[in-house]
């Protein structure tokens, strides 16, 4: 039998800047957070082509611009989208309830 899966509470929705990623660790990860058009994704926060944080760059609407080579990754699907990057970012599910954000340590 599988078990349910479990929310672990990471931020408010208010902490969450609309062109900053704002950056969590659960479970020993690093995780970076977007609010875009009232919804809230979450990334890996390590750019997968040299370790930069994420959270040290900035993003609009969909897009996170990484800061040390100006990579680019679409925040929905984790595909990188400019160059140097070309391998994806991982992405997690979130879940919002009255204004809390949630992860699953399950998902990491
Ligand atoms: S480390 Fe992110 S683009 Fe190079």
């Amino acid at each position: 039998m599988k078990l349910p899966k479990t929310w672990t509470m990471v931020a408010q929705v208010q902490d969450i800047d609309a062109s900053t990623p704002y950056l969590v660790e659960l479970n020993d990860r690093m995780i970076a957070l977007y609010r875009t058009d009232g919804v809230v994704y979450a990334t890996d926060d390590t750019c997968s082509h040299a370790e930069a944080s994420l959270c040290e760059g900035t993003y609009h609407g969909y897009i996170v611009t990484c800061p040390r080579h100006g990579g680019q990754f679409d925040i929905r699907s984790g595909q990188a989208v400019k160059m140097p990057t070309v391998s994806p970012i991982e992405v997690f599910p979130v879940r919002v309830e009255n204004d809390e954000v949630y992860l699953s340590p399950d998902d990491l």
